[in-house]
């Protein structure tokens, strides 16, 4: 076994990030959005994103509920939705996002055959710290990494070393399992062995270096590490 330490996005790779329009569209009085809530989660989610990325090249970092926030007031808007009760409620239930169905079992697998596991995110510790407590995943997880500890959103290569921080290991010790085509394609780049969960079949990022893993859930992550 040459991978002692397996490390995962959170967003869109443990959690359902649309989770949070679909909960609140199926609550009573929610007609309007029940409509329109897939475009308002994928509009609040790029937008979230391209927040994180510009903010990381001009240096203005604010934390990631802040952004998550600035995402959520622009799809609103792009999608007529005035209406502040509803923008709380939704960004309560980022605070608890429902895990994927596989995760519980996946984050076991691998605590049985012994690796160490961790979350690296853009989430701020407090939010991170709800997600997984709502979610139960604490007690399969050795560390939740934010990059609030260095003050920059990925992929700047401070968040990925993050990692080797925290654990004492080399990058290609390390298995960093992401959602995110970018992430995961800058983590390869990084030095990490990398797995790419395309759930959505989406096309390859065209980033200088690639993922050695692509897979439609998490489910195989235990077998793919015991491997390496
Ligand atoms: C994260 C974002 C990228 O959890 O989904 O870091």
């Amino acid at each position: 076994m040459t991978i002692s330490t397996c490390v995962f996005d959170a967003y869109g790779t443990l959690f359902d990030v649309a989770g949070a329009a679909r909960i609140a569209a199926a609550e009573p009085g929610q007609e309007v959005l029940a409509t329109l809530w897939p475009r308002l989660a994928e509009d609040w989610r790029r937008k979230q994103l391209e927040y994180t990325w510009l903010r990381a090249i001009t240096g203005d970092h604010v934390d990631f509920r802040q952004v998550t926030a600035d995402g959520l007031d622009w799809a609103m808007e792009a999608a007529a939705l005035s209406d502040p009760a509803l923008r709380v409620r939704l960004m309560a239930l980022y605070d608890e996002l429902p895990a994927y169905a596989e995760v519980p079992a996946m984050l076991h697998g691998l605590k049985a055959k012994g690796f160490a596991t961790a979350i690296l995110s853009n989430g701020s510790p407090d939010m991170l710290a709800s997600a997984v407590a709502s979610a139960g995943l604490g007690a399969d997880l050795d560390a939740v990494l934010s990059v609030e500890s260095v003050g920059v959103f990925k992929p700047s290569g401070r968040v990925y070393d993050l990692v080797g921080g925290h654990f004492g290991t080399r990058p290609e010790q390390v298995l960093f399992v992401s959602s995110n085509g970018w992430d995961v394609c800058s983590a390869a780049g990084f030095g990490f062995q990398t797995a790419w969960v395309n759930r959505a079949g989406l096309p390859m990022d065209r980033l200088p270096a690639q993922p050695a893993h692509v897979l439609p859930d998490l489910t195989t992550i235990p077998q793919i590490a015991g491997a390496l």
